[in-house]
């Protein structure tokens, strides 16, 4: 594998932060977790799950036998809300803050572990006055608000199965995942609050349920957020706030076995098809609550943490949602974006609730930097002990620049990586015992166990890149692909015998320490957000204008990568074909739509022919380089040599402007 030469560059990184001694004395992560963790892996995660109530202990930590498929605590009894609401309040905490939210508008509203508690059991009452049973999937289409948290948890309590589908997607995308994941029942609001406005959720839910779709659907149940008119059909239709009125405020947890489903989370893979990524209860809570504690060195009752991310990715389920309740963390959440109703709102945030932890992606913190450290000024950050990043590589600037901004210089960053199928943090340093490296995310945490290999799955040494990949089982791995567990051995278990590929290439330095060097199939990260070349590439070809269409994800300084599609327009519809920019414009438009406006390409180049080898595959990596403006590498194995001379002729002569 080819590594770039910025990439050989960064492994001359020579700054190294090492812990204060005063963060050292008090750290929650010792350095003997790695020694303990390398000596009995099993017995090591047996001692995190034990960190959790059982209702009935577990004897065996894994039953490999039927491998890519664990078992985890298998024959030990959970329930995760009990985990991560009622054992707090039994042990006294009940007037800790769980939640303070902010909303965009300015509005807030705090919620004690009690307080949670007592929404959530009113929440499972009604969700079984519904007659959602244990194993029943619901979907939950939701702004960042703290009902989306409740009703996870709601969901989770009474054994059925979460499929939360983040609140910017279109409603096709909504019906494919309800249909997929046959949901018996989707919980939404009416809206949520983004950019100084009302952004209205509802009508996508009864666009998706519209048509004879989403057959398995019996009702919506509807929080009132925004406070907006909406359409109502009546028996299907009901409103959150009257029903939870309506049942009883007393539910006991009870426990089901550690195996049973918790949540799928749909991510885009490298077909036109998203995934759903299937996980459990038991090892899914152990390692989410063992990460949360240890990466972000969590003092519960004295921390103020807060995570950025939106319940609807996978950050916001382990890190939001699952691991600082089930660690008793007092959080913030946020409603809207980091813009409104300036770029000053997140400090203004952390300042006003004195948060000591902050989690967020590096495109967030690329944002600010290209603002620049004024927008800083007038917030007393001082509060901030410890950062993460999450979602896509954080290249050295923008580590510096976060540490030295944000991070006042002293606080410790942990760049995690981790992926929607690993479920929790894999790979960050502990802060507290790690020297840290900016842009590395050096090594796996204890009891995780990779291997940076070569084509013939052989380990590459120190100063080599490869393959990054999972060799032993782990607790919060996707226990499969819903409905399909022939695609989950094909996609994650086939390319290397008995281990776990994660579609990322990584280096290792001289040191050891891993660089994450991005994708190496054809998944993008925009904004640190899975996208797919062959999703987008679907919703393309899906307008009648568009004949064919090819997608790569190019360089870009403020979001990582960006998407950029090359489209070859049908000749039946030249007439009603405009200029390239009005088409362009068309075919943006067409994939929010279909997709959603995160999947929105940046750029569409219209062209006459694509790049294909003789076999018809399309060769992305020519049209990458010319996305990303440079000279175009090798073109002998393309069928037609002349083609990207065509391409770039007609670029360069301004057709697309
Ligand atoms: C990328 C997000 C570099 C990676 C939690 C992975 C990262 C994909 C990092 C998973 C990191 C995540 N450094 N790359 N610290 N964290 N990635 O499923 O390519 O949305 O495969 O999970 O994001 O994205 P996902």
């Amino acid at each position: 594998m080819s590594v770039a030469p910025e990439i050989e560059n960064l492994l001359h990184e020579t700054r190294r932060f090492a812990p204060s001694s005063e963060f050292v004395a008090d750290a929650i992560a010792k350095p003997e977790l790695y020694e303990k963790a390398k000596t009995d892996r099993l017995q090591f995660w047996a001692e995190q799950a034990n960190e959790l109530h059982w209702h009935k202990p577990f004897t065996q930590v894994l039953d490999w036998s039927n491998t890519p498929f664990a078992k985890w605590f298998h024959d030990g009894e959970i329930n995760v809300s009990y985990n991560c609401l009622d054992r707090h309040v039994e042990a006294g905490w009940g007037k800790r803050v769980a939640l303070f939210f902010e909303g965009e508008p300015g509005d807030s509203k705090v919620y004690t572990y009690l307080d949670l508690l007592i929404e959530v059991k009113k929440a499972a009452n009604v969700l079984l006055k519904l007659g959602v049973q244990p194993g029943d999937r619901v979907a939950i289409y939701m702004p960042m608000i703290p009902e989306a948290i409740i009703a996870m948890q709601a969901v989770a309590r009474v054994g059925a199965v979460h499929s939360v589908v983040f609140g910017g997607f279109s409603a096709d995308s909504l019906a494919a995942r309800i249909e997929d994941a046959e949901a018996k029942l989707v919980i939404t609001a009416d809206g949520g609050f983004r950019k100084g406005k009302a952004s209205p959720l509802k009508p996508a839910v009864d666009e998706a349920l519209s048509g004879g779709k989403c057959q398995t659907v019996e009702n919506v149940l509807v929080v009132k957020r925004t406070g907006n008119d909406v359409d109502w059909t009546s028996g299907r239709d009901m409103w959150w706030h009257e029903e939870l009125g309506a049942v009883e405020t007393e539910h006991v947890a009870q426990g089901f076995n550690a195996e049973h489903p918790l949540f799928i989370l749909y991510t885009s893979g490298t077909t036109g098809k998203p995934k759903g990524i299937l996980h459990t209860t038991g090892g899914y809570l152990t390692q989410a609550g063992y990460t949360h504690r240890n990466v972000f060195d969590l003092h519960p009752g004295q921390d103020i943490y807060w995570c950025t991310a939106d319940v609807g990715w996978i950050t916001g389920h382990s890190y939001v949602a699952y691991g600082p309740l089930a660690n008793g963390a007092t959080q913030v959440i946020y409603e809207g974006t980091p813009d409104s109703p300036d770029w000053g709102r997140w400090w203004d945030i952390v300042q006003k609730y004195h948060v000591s932890i902050l989690y967020t992606a590096p495109t967030a913190i690329r944002s600010f930097m290209k603002i620049g450290r004024s927008v800083t000024t007038h917030y007393d950050l001082s509060s901030i002990r410890v950062l993460g990043s999450v979602g896509e590589p954080i290249n050295p600037e923008a580590w510096m620049w976060y540490r030295d901004v944000i991070g006042g210089n002293k606080a410790p960053i942990v760049d995690t990586w981790w992926q929607t199928e690993t479920g929790a943090i894999m790979i960050s340093p502990l802060p507290g015992i790690t020297a840290t490296k900016p842009g590395s995310a050096q090594v796996a945490l204890p009891g995780i166990e990779m291997a940076v290999i070569d084509d013939d799955g052989n380990k590459v040494g120190a100063g080599h890149g490869g393959y990054l990949t999972i060799t032993e089982p782990w607790p919060s791995m996707l226990r499969g692909i819903w409905g399909d567990p022939e695609r989950y051995k094909e996609t994650y278990w086939s390319r290397f015998e008995g281990k776990y590929f994660a579609g990322d290439g990584a280096k290792l330095d001289e040191d050891g320490d891993l660089w994450l060097l991005g994708r190496v199939d054809d998944v993008m990260n925009v904004s640190g957000h899975r996208l797919s070349t062959a999703e987008i590439e679907s919703a393309l070809v899906s307008h009648p204008f568009v004949a064919e269409a090819a997608v790569v994800g190019a360089k870009d300084e403020t979001t990582g990568q960006a998407v950029v599609a090359f489209v070859i327009l049908r000749r039946s519809h030249m007439d009603e074909i405009g200029s390239d920019a009005d088409t362009s414009k068309i075919l943006r438009d067409h994939v929010a739509k279909e997709i959603g406006p995160i999947a929105k390409p940046r750029t569409i180049f219209v062209v006459s022919e694509l790049p294909k080898t003789r076999s018809g595959k399309i060769m992305r990596r020519l049209l990458r380089d010319v996305a990303e403006d440079r000279p175009i590498g090798d073109v002998t194995t393309l069928a037609d040599t002349s083609v990207m001379d065509t391409i770039t002729g007609r670029i360069n002569a301004g057709a697309n402007d």
